[in-house]
């Protein structure tokens, strides 16, 4: 499947020998090598689908080393000579190919995979991959940090967003792949293995504890966590019946407990605007790592670099409908994660004494033309290192603001309920939004196109609000 964009990617070194690679091997199609994602053309391979990722790993905080098993349980979405996994550093030692023994190789940021005998469309195989080392966390077009991210005493903070998963287990990385995950950790006695959904065990051996984790549904690779450090671990359920299961750093317990306190009833009240919550378990992951400067969404368990205020806690909340429930399927989409989740911490404030979304709309809306809210459309980031930018999270909330404003609080709310229901567990992009509006807009809809062009498509700032 080596479409013409992904010639046109080839001007990439690293993709550009791939593909060579993948022309001489004769014999069969070899994997796409990419997702065909232009923020990320690295990221993923569009030749198979991987079901399920079973993770065992060892990690040592005091060596920072990790030691792992990874099985892929996958499809071959095509007929397959080769195919490629993404991983950035570490020491491969075997690849077995349903039992067998595959040949590998490395380039860049690709494993590449040539199982003994190739596979046909529509085949599911095993991949096992054995490898070790220090993780090494990747630096993202906008300079941040992101991976598996290595704190002064040794414990992890791993966010994937955009494109860490590969800096700690090999994977088809775009999340245009959804899988669902076990993943098992082995810290010395005193540490805590944290990671998404339910915790399905944890035994202590000898002077090692094992935390076995299984996220049931389907889950983008750069959500996935295995955070490790000396938490105070709290479990509760919610009166729903939900499990809670909150990790937090001992240096940000007492600003963390008031907050994480109200997390059930933030579930509660995004269920009742969005559908019921779509994961089967929920918590918190709160570490002491303020360098790292962000929080990541993070399947089931958002992470946190420190305690979070109330805001923060109700966007990574929101983020499990949109973003994690429903995923873009291409990072140009960025909006559809983070203008959603904004605008969930407008309705919060709205409700809570703040001002009402109006007033936040105008009131962004009276930042002069320099300011960087309008430096770039929501829509249309142009590249890797704008998604995290002003644009998709506040203009993104303008733009449902807008929206609200032009169909009414009835259509509004319907939209947002329709688009969690309808996507959930898979993928949804802005010309689905944009036609779910309209169909949900009744005799309103004649005015979003313009509306979507002017603020969600247009560059600088609107002449009119
Ligand atoms: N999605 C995260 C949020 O809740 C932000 C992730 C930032 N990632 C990064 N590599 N800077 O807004
Ligand atoms: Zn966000």
């Amino acid at each position: 499947m080596i479409t013409r964009r992904l010639l046109a990617l080839a001007a990439t070194p690293v993709l550009a020998a791939l593909l060579v690679g993948a022309t001489q091997g004769g014999g069969g199609t070899p994997g796409s090598a990419t997702a065909g994602d232009p923020y990320f053309p690295l990221s993923g391979d569009g030749g198979y689908h991987v079901v399920h990722y079973g993770l065992s790993m060892g990690y040592t905080p005091a060596t920072r080393t990790l030691a792992a098993t990874a099985t892929l349980s996958s499809t071959a979405t095509q007929d397959l000579s080769s195919f490629d996994l993404d991983l950035s550093g570490l020491t491969v030692s075997s690849v077995l190919v349903d039992g067998s023994r595959a040949q590998f190789s490395r380039t860049g940021v690709k494993l590449q995979v040539t199982p003994a005998r190739p596979l046909l469309a529509g085949e599911s195989f095993r991949t096992t991959v054995t490898y070790a080392g220090v993780p090494a966390k990747v630096t993202d077009p906008d300079g941040s940090a992101d991976g598996w991210i290595t704190e002064a005493d040794g414990s992890s903070f791993v966010a994937g967003e955009p494109q860490g998963a590969m800096t700690w287990f090999p994977c088809n990385g775009h999340p245009l792949d959804k899988s669902t995950y076990d993943i098992a950790v082995a810290v010395p006695n005193g540490w805590t293995a944290v990671s998404n959904g339910r915790l399905v065990s944890q035994r202590t051996e000898g002077a090692k504890t094992v935390f076995a984790w299984h996220e049931s549904r389907p889950m983008a690779a750069y959500l996935a966590t295995a955070s490790v450090a000396k938490f105070q671990v709290s479990q509760s359920w919610t009166a729903a019946g939900l499990p809670v299961y909150s990790a937090v750093d001992p240096r940000e317990a007492k600003a963390a407990g008031p907050v994480l306190d109200q997390l059930p009833a933030v579930i509660t009240w995004e269920s009742s605007l969005f559908g019921r919550y779509p994961f089967d378990s929920a918590g918190a992951i709160v570490e002491h790592a303020h360098d790292v400067d962000y929080a990541l969404e993070t399947q089931s368990r958002p992470i946190y670099d420190r305690a979070p205020d109330i805001d923060t806690l109700v966007h990574e909340t929101a983020h499990q409908w949109f973003g994690d429930s429903v995923t873009l399927g291409s990072w140009k989409d960025i909006w559809l994660n983070e203008g959603f989740a904004t605008y969930t911490e407008w309705l919060w404030d709205a409700k809570h004494g703040g001002p009402s979304t109006a007033k936040r709309l105008a009131a962004d809306y009276a930042l002069p033309a320099g300011d960087d809210l309008w430096s770039f459309p929501a829509g249309d980031p142009g590249n890797g290192g704008n998604l995290f930018g002003t644009p998709p999270y506040e203009r993104g909330a303008m733009v449902l603001e807008k929206l609200r404003e032009t169909v009414g609080d009835q259509a509004f709310f319907s939209i947002l309920k329709t688009w969690a229901t309808d996507h959930r567990y898979g993928h949804g992009d802005t010309a689905q939004f944009i036609a779910l509006s309209k169909k949900l807009a009744g005799k309103n809809s004649g005015t979003l196109d313009a509306l979507f062009a002017t603020w969600l498509y247009g560059k600088g700032k609107p002449a009119q609000l």
